[in-house]
Order: C-alpha cells, then sequence, then structure tokens
C-alpha cells in the first residue's frame, strides 16, 4: 500500500447548519429562515435559529480542529448577515464576526477556507425571484466584490457555490429544501443563473495567483438496473444530470443536451455570450460524494424518463439519511475528474457518514478507514488529489432532516450546546498524529 501523508486533511462546515443567531447583530433574513417557520417542511420539527450556536461558540471548535490534527477550517459565510438585503448597505457587524473566525484561525494555525454560497439565499432575494430571476448574478458579483475587498488578504481558499446541482435541485425543482419551489420552468431558470453567477464570481475574485478559487460539487455514482438499452439510457441521463450539468459547462463542454433532453428547457434561459463566460478555469474542484443511485427508465416521468430504486430495496447498507453508504465513489470520481484535466488539483471538499443518535460511532471510523484505503488504492495512479475535508465537525442542523442525521466526529449536547470528541474524533486524532506532515 502507498504512502498518502502528503494528504491534508480538514473540516467543512456551513453558516445555516451552525451559525445560529439568526437575527443578532443586523442579520437578515435567508430562505432557511422562512423555509423552517413551517415546521413540517422538516422532519423532526425543528430549526436553525441556534443551531450550534457557532456564533458564539466558534473559538471552541476551531480549537477542537486543531487538537485533532486538522489543517483546514472550511466555513461558509452567510450572505444576508454581510448584505441583509442581499445587496446595498454593508452589515458591519456581519464583516467583524466573519474576521474574527479569520483571525483565530490564523492565530492558532489552521487555514481558513470560505464557501461563498452554502444555500442560504437572503430572503429579501427571494422576494424578488431568488434564483429564477436574472438579476441575482449581479447581486452575488457585488457580493463577492464586498466579500473580496474584506477577506481576501487574508483567505488565500475559496469555495463560491456549495453543490450547485442540490440547493437548485432540491429548493427549485422538488420543493423540499428552502426556498422550497417546484417544477422544471424553476428549476431550468435557476440552475442557468447560480452556474453563470459562479463563473461571475470567480471572475471577480481571481486576482493574485496566490489565491485560489474553485468549487464544490455534489457526485452521485450512477448505475444501471439492468442491461437493457432502455435503462442504460435511463442512467446517463441521470449521471449528465446529477454529475455533468453544474461541472462541464466550465470546462467549455456546454450542457450536457445529448443525454439530457432537460437541456432544451435550460437553454430557454441562455443568453447570448452566456455559455462563452461560463468557460472558466477554477484553481480546483471540490468533490463531494456519498452515495450510489441505481436507476431504471419510467416512461411516465417527465423530462428524466427515469426513477431511483431505493436503497432500501437493493439489500446494500443504508444511513439513517436513507442512503446506501457507498465510500468506493469517492475513487470513482476522482479518477473520472482527473480525465477532464489530471493536472488540476482535486479536493475531497465533503465526505463523511451519518448515524442515528443510537448508532456506535465505531460505524463512521469503519467508514473513515475505508476512505483512506482509497485514497491508498489511487495513490499511484497519478490524481492530483491534495485532501480530504470531512463532513463534518459538530453535529448540527441537517437541514429538512432536521437534527435526525448525526454527521459530527464531535457531538452536541442538546441543552447546554457542549461539545464533546466521539470515538472517531479520537480515533482521527490519533492517526493524524502518525500520518500528517
Ligand atoms: C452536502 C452539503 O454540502 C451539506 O450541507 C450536507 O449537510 C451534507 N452534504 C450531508 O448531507
Amino acid at each position: 500500500m502507498n504512502n498518502i501523508d502528503h494528504l491534508i486533511w480538514g473540516v467543512t462546515t456551513a453558516a445555516a447548519q451552525t451559525e445560529g443567531a439568526f437575527d443578532k447583530d443586523g442579520r437578515g433574513l435567508s430562505i432557511w429562515d422562512s423555509f423552517t417557520k413551517k415546521s413540517k417542511n422538516i422532519k423532526d420539527r425543528t430549526n436553525n435559529q441556534v443551531a450550534t450556536n457557532f456564533y458564539e461558540r466558534y473559538k471552541e471548535d476551531i480549537d477542537l480542529s486543531v487538537e485533532i490534527g486538522l489543517k483546514i477550517f472550511r466555513f461558509s459565510i452567510s450572505w444576508s448577515r454581510i448584505l441583509p438585503n442581499g445587496s446595498g448597505v454593508i452589515n458591519k457587524k456581519g464583516i467583524a464576526f466573519y474576521d474574527k473566525i479569520i483571525d483565530y484561525c490564523l492565530e492558532v494555525g489552521i487555514e481558513p477556507w470560505v464557501t461563498t454560497y452554502h444555500w442560504d439565499l437572503p430572503q429579501r432575494l427571494q422576494d424578488k425571484g431568488g434564483w429564477r430571476n436574472r438579476e441575482v448574478i449581479t447581486d452575488y458579483e457585488n457580493y463577492i466584490n464586498v466579500l473580496k475587498f474584506y477577506f481576501v488578504d487574508r483567505v488565500k481558499n475559496w469555495i463560491l457555490i456549495n453543490e450547485a446541482i442540490v440547493c437548485i435541485g432540491a429548493g427549485y425543482f422538488l420543493g423540499i429544501h428552502a426556498p422550497g419551489k417546484r417544477g422544471v420552468k424553476n428549476f431550468s431558470a435557476s440552475i442557468h443563473h447560480i452556474l453563470l453567477a459562479q463563473a461571475k464570481g470567480y471572475r471577480v475574485l481571481k486576482g493574485k495567483k496566490e489565491i485560489k478559487v474553485g468549487t464544490a460539487v455534489s457526485c452521485t455514482k450512477i448505475e444501471s438496473h439492468s442491461n437493457k438499452k432502455k435503462d442504460l439510457n435511463a442512467a446517463k441521463r441521470i449521471d449528465a444530470l446529477m454529475n455533468r450539468l453544474c461541472i462541464e459547462p466550465y470546462i467549455g463542454l456546454g450542457y450536457p443536451e445529448k443525454e439530457l433532453p432537460l437541456v432544451k428547457r435550460i437553454k430557454k434561459y441562455v443568453q447570448q455570450g452566456d455559455m462563452e463566460e461560463m468557460k472558466v478555469d477554477f484553481d480546483f474542484w471540490g468533490i463531494q460524494t456519498y452515495t450510489r443511485e441505481v436507476v431504471k427508465s419510467a416512461w411516465y416521468i417527465p423530462y428524466l424518463g427515469s426513477v431511483l430504486i431505493k436503497p432500501s430495496k437493493r439489500k446494500v447498507p443504508v444511513s439513517v439519511m436513507g442512503w446506501e453508504t457507498y465510500p468506493d465513489g469517492i475513487q470513482y470520481f476522482l479518477e473520472r475528474f482527473s480525465t477532464y484535466d489530471s493536472e488540476k488539483p482535486l479536493w475531497l471538499s465533503e465526505c463523511g457518514m451519518a448515524l442515528s443518535e443510537k448508532e456506535d460511532d465505531t460505524k463512521r471510523i469503519e467508514y473513515y478507514k475505508k476512505v483512506i484505503e482509497c485514497m491508498k488504492k489511487i495513490s499511484d495512479k497519478g490524481i492530483n488529489l491534495q485532501g480530504i475535508l470531512l463532513w463534518t465537525l459538530v453535529d448540527n442542523f441537517e437541514w429538512a432532516e432536521g437534527f435526525i442525521p448525526k454527521f459530527g466526529i464531535i457531538s452536541l449536547d442538546k441543552i447546554t450546546l457542549n461539545r464533546k470528541m466521539k470515538k472517531t474524533a479520537c480515533w482521527l486524532k490519533d492517526y493524524l498524529s502518525n500520518h500528517s506532515v
């Protein structure tokens, strides 16, 4: 087995899942504040108004990350904390909060990485149509300009949009995430706008060579239920939707219109010059993969003509998320991305496993051990993998699933919000003390 001690380990968190303090110090509301007001939108009827109270306890979390031996602390910025109306007046207290996080990271020797958008659009922008409205692209560019002005002197690594396909798919197509919109029309407009916004954001931020700007993409291994042509084609359609739509326009391949009929609808929103503008050479790809889906042809499903076969029916290990636990997808996607460009730096910018309250944490250790095995297997294949960011540090608000799934390597006491290292955190600390440079 090969040595992988050069890989850099870090952790990923997100504002809407951790910060809480939803109305403190001038923060404007986000679409998740509105969405969680309807308690039936969230499985355990909770909301994220307090979350893990990272707003007040950020030092503790950063200290714990350092104690475990992690070298990167990735967090996201809440747009409406910086610009309460989505655009216009800057909230200086919001700037001060992120200044404190960045400065503290640097003080204790952990690299701060910023995600500019992790799903919490300002409600004021949603009132104007949100991602469906093309004007949001200019708002995003202006927001990125503000972040650049205040933080680029200290933050060297940036992730623009986190998992565009998930936030638009769940929020504007299925309606199961904020802002709870459904349908092909909402999806088609929103996906094009968010992807174009990201390209523009890249151009705003990218300046000095030492500033690295990338994106984080959700990847799900797609397999066909059978060898029948109609199932194979169904799998190709879903693969194009999940694993190509938000990636290939940037590398000049355009939208995958041959495999995905839905692209015809998206093209209605494409204006002259957009596709050219979308060609940006990200400094790295952040790959995030958790599971695998098996697909079957289904003529009665509009646009996609496919259905997913539930993991529970496939006799595979399933997590509390209802997802097949599938660490092998990591190897698959790292190899696949390096066929786009073998030199482009890759990060596994999220990886992790959710357990229920009752499950023993050793299951998660087993998961991470498999991740390590994967890394070892690919280490001699010339793949430019830089490191791994865990999802996540402290158990937090898992969107529509509320607080039920526990992804953290640190637990959270529901009442006191005290943090406690789980077995995984102790195991990782030990691993990193022997295997990190
Ligand atoms: C992807 C998302 O980026 C993150 O917010 C989410 O909690 C995890 N995956 C787990 O679902």
